[in-house]
C-alpha cells in the first residue's frame, strides 16, 4: 500500500465542516476589517525566504522543502505566507495606488520540521497582513481583530503574550547587553547557542536545550532597552488593548522564530495543545518591504495555525455535519426514474436530497436514509405513480402523510425549510 508522506495528512470529510466553518467565521470578519482576499502561489524562489525569514533562523537553515528546478532554479515550497505577500504587494506595486492594504491568505505551508503533535510538515495558516499604517493602533486593531475571531470560534484557555523587539537603533544595544550577560554568565550553551550569541542572540530565548533555558533565566530584558519612540510605541499598543478589554500578558521572551520582525511581536498560547501551544503568531515588520526592494512601507500581520485552531475546536465538530434533508426511497424502475429528476429539481432549490440508485428493498432503502440521517422520507412505488402521489415520512416522528406528487417540490421546500 502507497501511505502518506511523513508529516503529511488527509483532511477527511468528517473534519471539513468545522475546517469550513472557521474560514467562513475568518472570512466574515477580514470583511468586517476592511481585509481583501490575496491568493498567492505555493512556490517562490528560494531568495525571497532566505532574506526575509532570515539565513539564521531554524526555518531557513534546516526545514524549507528546496528544489532545483528543471532549469536549475532554486525554487521552495512556501514555509510562510508573510514574504510572498510583501513580494505581491512589490511586485505588483499596490503601494503606488494606496500604501495602505489589509489584506488575507489561507493556504498550506511546508516546514520539514519534526513531526509531532501539533506540527505537520504541511500545514495550514490564516494570514494577515498591514502594509502602510505606522500608528500602535494597527497593531491593536489587528490584535482586536485575531481575538474577536477567538471569540467568535468561542475559544477558551487562551493567553496573549505581547513583546517589542525594538528597532534598528535600540536592538542592536540590547544585543550587545546580551551578549555581555552570555559571556560573563558561567552557563554553558549548547553548540548551537554559541554560535548564536554572535551572530543573533535573541535566538537563545527560544532554545530547548535545558542548560539554556537555565542560562537565560536571568537573561536582561528588551524591555528596559527600548528607545523612547519603541517604549511609547508600546505603550499605547498596550492601552488600546486594555480600552477594548483584550487580556494580555507581556512577555519579554518573546522572540518570534522569524527575524523581520520589529518593534510589537505577539503569540497567542493554548495550553491544551500541550508543547506545541501557538495558535497564532505575528508582530510588525517595518523593514521587510524595503529589504525586498520595495517603497520603504511598514508592516504588521498575524498568522492563525488553523491545524492547531482545529484541534482546540474539536468538540465542536458535531453540529456541524451535514446530512440529507430528504432521501428518495424509490421502488420499481419508474419510480426510480421519477425520483431521479426530483433529486436534480430539488438540489436546485438547495434541498439536500438522496437516493438509492440500486433499487433495494425498501427496507434496505429506509436502512440507508436512517444511516444518512435524513429526517424525511418520501416513498414512492410505481402504485403510487398511478395514483400521483407518494408517502412522505417524518422521521423522527414515524408520521407519514399522502403528498400529491404536482405538490411535491413546494411541500418538500417547505418542509425542510422550518
Ligand atoms: P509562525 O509563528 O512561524 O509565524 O507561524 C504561525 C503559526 O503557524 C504558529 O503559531 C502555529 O500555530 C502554526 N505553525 C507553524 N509551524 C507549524 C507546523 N509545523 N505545524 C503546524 N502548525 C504550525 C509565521 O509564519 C509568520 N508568517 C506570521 C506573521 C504574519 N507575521 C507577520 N505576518
Amino acid at each position: 500500500m502507497i501511505t502518506l508522506v511523513r508529516g503529511f495528512k488527509d483532511i477527511l470529510p468528517a473534519e471539513t465542516a468545522l475546517w469550513q466553518h472557521l474560514e467562513d467565521v475568518a472570512r466574515q470578519l477580514f470583511d468586517d476589517f476592511g481585509f481583501a482576499e490575496l491568493r498567492i502561489p505555493v512556490l517562490e524562489q528560494t531568495e525571497l525566504f532566505a532574506r526575509s525569514i532570515g539565513a539564521d533562523t531554524d526555518i531557513v537553515e534546516k526545514e524549507m522543502y528546496t528544489f532545483a528546478d528543471r532549469s536549475g532554479a532554486s525554487l521552495t515550497m512556501r514555509p510562510e505566507a508573510t514574504a510572498s505577500v510583501v513580494r505581491a504587494y512589490i511586485e505588483h506595486k499596490l503601494y503606488a495606488k494606496d500604501p495602505v492594504w489589509k489584506l488575507y491568505t489561507i493556504g498550506p505551508m511546508f516546514r520539514r520540521e519534526r513531526p509531532q503533535k501539533g506540527r505537520y510538515r504541511q500545514f495550514y495558516q490564516i494570514n494577515a497582513e498591514v502594509f502602510g499604517l505606522e500608528d500602535p493602533r494597527a497593531d491593536a486593531e489587528l490584535i482586536l481583530l485575531l481575538m474577536t475571531l477567538m471569540g467568535r470560534l468561542e475559544l477558551s484557555g487562551i493567553m496573549l503574550h505581547i513583546n517589542s523587539l525594538g528597532c534598528a537603533a535600540c536592538r542592536p544595544h540590547f544585543k550587545e547587553a546580551l551578549r555581555s550577560f552570555l559571556t560573563e554568565s558561567t552557563a554553558e550553551l549548547c553548540s548551537d547557542c554559541l554560535r548564536r550569541r554572535e551572530k543573533n542572540p535573541l535566538r537563545i530565548f527560544d532554545c530547548k536545550v535545558p542548560a539554556c533555558k537555565e542560562a537565560m533565566l536571568d537573561a536582561p530584558s528588551i524591555l528596559d532597552h527600548l528607545c523612547d519612540q519603541c517604549r511609547s510605541h508600546f505603550e499605547t499598543v498596550q492601552a488600546s488593548l486594555e480600552r477594548f478589554q483584550i487580556p494580555y500578558q507581556t512577555n519579554h521572551r518573546l522572540v518570534r522564530g522569524l527575524d523581520y520582525y520589529t518593534r510589537t511581536a505577539f503569540e497567542v498560547l493554548a495550553e491544551a495543545l500541550g508543547a506545541q501551544d501557538a495558535v497564532a503568531g505575528g508582530g510588525r515588520y517595518d523593514s521587510l518591504v524595503k529589504a525586498l526592494g520595495g517603497p520603504d512601507q511598514p508592516g504588521i500581520g498575524f498568522a492563525i495555525g488553523v491545524d492547531r485552531l482545529i484541534e482546540l475546536l474539536a468538540h465542536q465538530r458535531q453540529g456541524l455535519e451535514k446530512r440529507p434533508h430528504l432521501f428518495i426511497a424509490a421502488l420499481g424502475t419508474g419510480a426510480q426514474d421519477r425520483a431521479f429528476g426530483w433529486l436534480q429539481e430539488l438540489r436546485m432549490q438547495n434541498v439536500r436530497t438522496e437516493m438509492d440508485f440500486a433499487d433495494r428493498s425498501l427496507k434496505a432503502q429506509m436502512r440507508r436514509a436512517n444511516k444518512l440521517g435524513a429526517p424525511y422520507v418520501l416513498i414512492v412505488g410505481d402504485r403510487e405513480l398511478e395514483e400521483g402521489s407518494a408517502e412522505l415520512r417524518n422521521m423522527s416522528t414515524k408520521e407519514q402523510e399522502k403528498v400529491r406528487l404536482q405538490d411535491l417540490v413546494e411541500v418538500v421546500v417547505n418542509k425542510t425549510r422550518n
